[in-house]
């Protein structure tokens, strides 16, 4: 007897197969499997141990620029300590093989390109285009190591060469609005998919949250890879409880 999870899987490598264009949004579960935290759900998520509001906001880094470059220095540290895992290098490889994939992702972090996919749309910007928070001059200069296992730690920002302001990290952070060009690209992609695939993400943060209720709006089958059901799964077409780095490579699999 065939198991519910090998259907789902079938299904899904039938649905790629047939679409001739994908769109992939992922969200942090997709790093999840390569240490790095996600912000909701599990026992050590970001915004069950940190407050948004005192880290994440442009009012946090106004009243306090040292506690919050200190936050994102030890979170880059993470990321950097990090391998991209199992289900980034597939989705590499199925991009490799399938020849018209989109990559849009929520994600910071840097390990889809690391894995090897170019990556369509950062919606949420990206932990290491830095750049001022007063004259917006993406800043390559040196910042200050820190050690991945210390959070807390508080941490001048960088100065900014051309204006002597803060250097900030390239994130969107609550009540900014989302990188213009990023955000098109992700519109465009989802536009034009025939299937989106999610993975990794609550579904819970707006506009990016609407991008599959779009894809399907236009005629995309949507299907989630994600080990809890989201706000998302009542209208997906396909649901998947599986984590992304063992979906994705049996995705893989039944591709080659
Ligand atoms: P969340 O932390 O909200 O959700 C992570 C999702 O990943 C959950 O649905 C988990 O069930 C799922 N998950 C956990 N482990 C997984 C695994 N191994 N494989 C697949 N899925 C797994 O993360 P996002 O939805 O990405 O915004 O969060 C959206 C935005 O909220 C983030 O981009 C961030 C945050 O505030 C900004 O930084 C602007």
């Amino acid at each position: 007897m065939t198991s519910p999870a090998l259907d789902v899987a079938a299904t899904l490598s039938d649905w790629i197969r047939q679409a001739r264009r994908i769109c992939v949004l992922t969200g942090a579960g997709m790093s999840a499997e390569s240490g790095v935290p996600t912000f909701r759900g599990a026992h050590d998520s970001l915004w069950s141990r940190f407050d948004p509001q005192r880290l994440a906001t442009a009012e946090a880094w106004r009243a306090d620029s040292a506690l919050v470059w200190g936050w994102y220095r030890w979170r880059m540290a993470r990321v950097r300590r990090a391998e991209p895992n199992a289900g980034h290098h597939a989705l590499a490889a199925l991009t490799r093989l399938h020849g018209d994939l989109a990559l849009v992702t929520q994600n910071v972090d840097d390990l889809h390109e690391r894995a090897g996919s170019t990556v369509e749309a950062h919606v949420h910007g990206s932990l290491f285009a830095l750049r001022c928070f007063d004259c917006a001059q993406p800043y390559e200069g040196e910042w200050q190591d820190c050690d991945p296992d210390t959070p807390r730690l508080r941490l001048p920002p960088p100065v900014c060469t051309a204006c002597g302001g803060q250097v900030r990290p390239g994130v969107v952070w609550f009540g900014e609005a989302l990188p213009a060009d990023a955000w098109n690209r992700a519109e465009q992609a989802t536009l034009r998919c025939e299937l989106m695939l999610v993975v990794g993400t609550s579904g819970l943060v707006h506009p990016a949250a609407g991008l599959p209720g779009l894809a399907q709006r236009h005629g995309a089958r949507v299907a989630e890879i994600n080990p809890e059901p989201t706000a998302l799964s009542p209208s997906m077409d396909l649901a998947w409880r599986a984590n992304a780095a063992e979906a994705l490579p049996e995705l893989l699999r039944r591709m080659a």
